[in-house]
Formats: C-alpha cells, structure tokens, sequence
C-alpha cells in the first residue's frame, strides 16, 4: 500500500540514500531539490520496505493506510508530484516495478588521505547547520570536534524556535544529540565566542573554525510605534513560548482580542496557529509553563495575516496552511477586498501557493466591527496589504495598513512583526549589512584562511532543517579541500590547551 512523506517533511533526504528503489524525490541531486517545499515517494514505485520511515529523523514517513486524520491528504499529495492515480483508483497501472535512475558516478569528496593527522574543527553554534557539519566531520573523517553554544540548551531554533505542537520536528534534536557526546566531539554549552572568549583564541588552538551562529535577531519594518508597547517581533514571541532564558516569562500579555501578525511565512503561520489552537492541545508538548498559562488565559479570538502581496506570492509552505485547516474550532477566512485576491485563488493549481487557500470562506471584512462573537476563533488572510504605522498612545490600538482605494486601520491590541530574522556580525569576521550574512565563496569565509560559515549566517534566513545539510556538505567539502592543499593556518595550541583556557574563563 505504499508509504507517504507528510506535514514534517524538513526535505533533510535522510530517505532518499536508504530507499532500495529510488522512489523518493527530488533528490538533492535534481534541480527541484532546491525549491521542493518536502520530498515525495511515488507510490507506484514504493515496495514498502519502510526503511524511509525507520530513517525518517522527524517522523514524516508512514504507511498510506494508517495515516490519522489530518494527514490524510498527504497520499494523493505524494502521487501527484508524481502525476500518478493513487492505489484502487479507475486507471491506476499496476505496480511496474522499481523507478531505476542513472545514479551517476559516484562520489568520494568526504575522503583525506590515510596519512593525513586529525583534524581539529571547532564549531561555534549547535543548531542545525553546526549539527550537520560535525555529523559530516566525524562520520565521514577522523576530525576532533570541539561544539560551542551561548545558550544552556544545545540545538539552536530545533531548541528555542520550532514551535513546540511539531512534537515530531522536534525530535530531530535527538537524532543531532549524539553527535554533541561523541568520542570525537567536545561540547561547551553557556560559552560565548566574542565574549567568553574570542574569536582568536578559538582560532589559535583549531585548524579550523565553522560559525553556524544562525540568524539571531530580527528584522524591522521601519515604520513609526514599531516600537510602540504592544508591537513585539515574532522572534520575541516564539523565544518567549520556546522557554528561551533570554526572554522573560512576563513578556508577552494575551489580553486582548484581536491580533495582528505581520508578514506571512511559516514563523507568522506557526505564531497565529499557537494564538488560536486549544491550548489544552499543548499541554505535555515542550511550551514553557509562563506560556501555557498565558494561552488558557488569552482573550485573543482573531488573528489576521498581513500579507503586502498577493496569494500567490505568499511567503508560507502548503504543508503548514493545511495544519491550520485542521485546526479544531478555528475558522480560516480570507478577506476579499480585492478582486485580484479571488482571482489568484481561483487560478492557482493545487499545489501553489495560492492554491493551498482553495475552499476556503471569502468575503470582505468590516474592519470597524469587534472580532467574531461566534465562540470559535478566526485567523483571516489579508493580502495586498502592507502596514504603515502601528497607532495607539501608551499601547498598540491598531495597524494602519495599506490597500483597496487607500488606507485603513484595523483595530488590534498587539501587533506581532513575524518579517524574517536577520543575522548579527560575528565578532572578528567580515559583515554584509545589507544581507545580514558573512560574505563567502563555498563555505570559506573571504579573507579569512581556515574560517568558514555554514546554515543561515551563510545563506540568509530562510530553508527549513533539512536544507542545512546540503549546505553543510559545501562548507566541510571546502574546509576537507583546503586541508588536503595545506591552505589551512598552522594553530599555536591544540584543544586542550582550550579546555584550560575555558575553565579559566569560567573561574
Ligand atoms: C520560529 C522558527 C520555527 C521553525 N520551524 C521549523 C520547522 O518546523 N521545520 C523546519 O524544517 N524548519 C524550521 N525552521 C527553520 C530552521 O529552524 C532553520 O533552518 C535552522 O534552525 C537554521 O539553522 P542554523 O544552525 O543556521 O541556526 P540556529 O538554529 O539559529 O543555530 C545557531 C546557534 O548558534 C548559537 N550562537 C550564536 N552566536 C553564538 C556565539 N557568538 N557563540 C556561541 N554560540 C552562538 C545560537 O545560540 C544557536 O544555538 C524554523 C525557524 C524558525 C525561526
Ligand atoms: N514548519 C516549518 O517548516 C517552518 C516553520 C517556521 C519557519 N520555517 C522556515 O524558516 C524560514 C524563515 O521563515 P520566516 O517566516 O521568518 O521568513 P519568510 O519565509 O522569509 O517570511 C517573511 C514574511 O515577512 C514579509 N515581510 C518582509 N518584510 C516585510 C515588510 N517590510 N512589510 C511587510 N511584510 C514583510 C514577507 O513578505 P514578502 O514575501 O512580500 O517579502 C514574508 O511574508 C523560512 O524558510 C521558513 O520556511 C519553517
Ligand atoms: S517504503 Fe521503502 S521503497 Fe517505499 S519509499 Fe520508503 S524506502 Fe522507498
Ligand atoms: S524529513 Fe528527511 S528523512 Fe524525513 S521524509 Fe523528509 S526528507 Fe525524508
């Protein structure tokens, strides 16, 4: 009957090296690789061997036929990437037999010579992009591996940003885990390179140093009371549910009825789903205890979504607008202001972006009236509308947005920027302000022999988990490459001689 990859797909292709038939697609060897929202397994060619599933870090993988409810469309979801009729559908060809593929030559650029001595790495940040690089380093090399965190918690947003209802996503901190207490590794959480100690020192007992810091801060919007009380960045909101020790418990108040969220990429999904799911529902997950009790106590009963484009432009994935549709007791509306909205909807395939608000209520929204009274929470999608200024006196009354014939205001009691995260300079390393990334050629830091950057302060932040790994194989095959050439500065100590430094630091 076939397996099929679901909602928590995070495209690392875990599966795709242990399906015996090469059913799972794109592979990252194929161009659609790059943009693939999840991978597929092509349902005809699957031969339910489960190994995808046992693979499968974050649990995305089962069985056609036990999938719960909720993910039930995830089986004609699959076969249709495929463009195949699901199993016992009129015109389903029989079963044809494995999907052979030219797999190509095959590659060895994780291999130093025999005679080549350990190499000892150090990486500064234990999120996913660090994880897959000490993953790649000591699975596939005898390098030393020396893992450094700021934070008490190893794991980076896996930890402090996933939003704790993705129990499975999650998960995939455990399958990172090991490789914080492997022989090789040596991990030193609370410790803070530029600060605790300095990017230098790091430097002058490794032959290399990989910066996987991510993306720590926000971005603005740049319009007046962003700042106003009330106006919070999603990056605030989500360390404060996540427990993150830099933000305090009392820091987010849920007294008011409707809430404004800005921007609509899965950070904005993830927020307006948490403001309006049961709360009862997140009990026993990973949420902070101050949030839990925040959430039985909102007064919220409308999130609205501000998108400055159109549908078909959104920022989100199609897997998270379908986690909302399931939600219980929620309804999802889009507001139909403007006749280009329902004409991108009604345009869109399936699988578009536009597409994913198929079915859904629309119709125009009196903005000057209070929230729904109805019982049941609403989220309502608000395209074609950017916000100009955040009003209110000593606290946020409402979000002056643009769209239709000029401006209007939608009332609300918070507004939550959820515009992206931007990345910070790491101490010592060169800075690209516009992009909010360490300018680099394949990993390697310019102008820095033996420094590389990896995962978001990289690339920018945007790509789910799984996208680090691929980009964690660049930075190490970059770093491997300059090894084996002799490009890599000589250090004066060796990691001992850090962990001396370190227990002195900590004095
Ligand atoms: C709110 C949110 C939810 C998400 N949910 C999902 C999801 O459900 N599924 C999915 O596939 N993707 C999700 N993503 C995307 C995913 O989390 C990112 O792709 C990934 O975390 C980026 O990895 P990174 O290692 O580059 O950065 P991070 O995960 O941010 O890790 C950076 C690490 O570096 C450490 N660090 C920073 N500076 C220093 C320093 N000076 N010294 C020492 N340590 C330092 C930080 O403490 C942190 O641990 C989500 C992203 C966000 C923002
Ligand atoms: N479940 C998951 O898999 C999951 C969960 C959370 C995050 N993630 C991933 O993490 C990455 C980051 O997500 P994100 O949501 O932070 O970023 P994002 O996907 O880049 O979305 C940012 C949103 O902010 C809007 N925006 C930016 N500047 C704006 C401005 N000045 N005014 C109004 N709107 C503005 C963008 O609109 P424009 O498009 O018009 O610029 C977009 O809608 C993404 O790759 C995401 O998929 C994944
Ligand atoms: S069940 Fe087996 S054959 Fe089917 S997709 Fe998974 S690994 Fe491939
Ligand atoms: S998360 Fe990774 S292993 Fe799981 S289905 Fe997606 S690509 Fe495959």
């Amino acid at each position: 009957m076939a397996f099929a990859i679901t909602q928590t797909c995070c495209s690392d292709a875990t599966c795709v090296s242990v399906c015996p038939v090469n059913c799972i697609h794109p592979t990252p060897g194929e161009r659609a690789f790059g943009s693939t929202e999840m991978l597929y397994i092509d349902p005809k060619a699957c031969i339910d061997c489960g190994a995808c599933a046992d693979a499968c870090p974050v649990d995305a993988v089962l069985p056609v036929d036990r999938l719960p409810d909720g993910q039930r469309e995830y089986a004609r979801i699959n076969a249709d990437h495929f463009g195949r009729d699901l199993p016992g559908e009129a015109g389903t060809p029989a079963r044809s037999g494995p999907n052979f593929h030219d797999w190509g030559e095959p590659s060895f650029d994780r291999v130093l010579p025999p005679d080549f001595g350990p190499l000892r790495v150090a990486i500064v940040g234990t999120g996913p992009a660090g994880l897959y690089a000490a993953r790649d380093l000591l699975l596939h090399t005898r390098a030393e591996v020396t893992l450094v965190d700021r934070l008490p918690a190893a794991g980076g947003l896996v930890r402090y940003g996933v939003a704790p209802d993705h129990p499975a996503t999650k998960k995939v901190g455990e399958s990172f885990a090991r490789f914080l207490t492997h022989p090789r590794a040596r991990t030193y959480l609370d410790l803070e390179v530029g600060t605790d100690v300095t990017a230098e020192e790091l430097a002058a007992h490794h032959d290399a140093v990989i910066y996987a810091v991510g993306a720590a801060t926000d971005r603005r919007l740049g319009i007046p009371g962003e700042d106003r009380p009330g106006s919070l960045s999603a990056t605030t909101f989500v360390a404060w549910y996540n427990a993150h020790p830099e933000v305090a418990p009392d820091a987010v108040g849920l007294s008011c009825e409707r809430i404004v969220v800005v921007g609509n990429g899965n950070v904005a999904l993830d927020v307006a789903r948490l403001l309006v799911c049961d709360p009862g529902t997140l009990a026993g997950t990973g949420i902070a205890d101050h949030a839990l009790a925040e959430l039985r106590r909102s007064k919220v009963r409308e999130v609205v979504l501000l998108g400055r484009r159109g549908p078909e432009h959104a920022a989100y994935t199609g897997p998270e607008v379908l986690a909302l549709r399931h939600l219980d007791g929620v309804d999802l509306l889009v507001d139909d202001h403007d006749p280009r909205i329902g004409a991108a909807i009604d345009a869109a395939g399936a699988r578009e972006k536009a597409g994913a608000l198929r079915g859904l209520a629309r119709e125009p929204v009196d903005w000057s009236l209070p929230p729904g009274t109805s019982g049941r929470r609403r989220i309502v999608f608000r395209f074609l509308s950017a916000p100009v200024e955040v009003d209110g006196g000593a606290r946020t009354r409402a979000v002056r947005v643009t769209g239709g014939t000029g401006e209007l205001e939608i009332p609300a009691g918070r507004v939550l920027r959820a515009v992206g995260y931007r990345g910070v300079a790491p101490a010592g390393l060169p800075f690209d302000e516009a992009t909010g990334t360490v300018p680099h050629r394949a990993g390697r830091v310019t102008g820095r022999p033996g420094t590389y950057v990896v995962g978001w302060i990289k690339r920018g932040p945007s790509g789910g988990i799984g996208a680090n790994r691929v980009c964690a194989a660049e930075t190490v095959g970059s770093l491997l490459a300059d090894a084996v050439a002799g490009a890599l500065p000589a250090p004066a100590g060796g990691p001992k001689a850090f962990r001396r430094l370190v227990r002195r630091r900590r004095r």
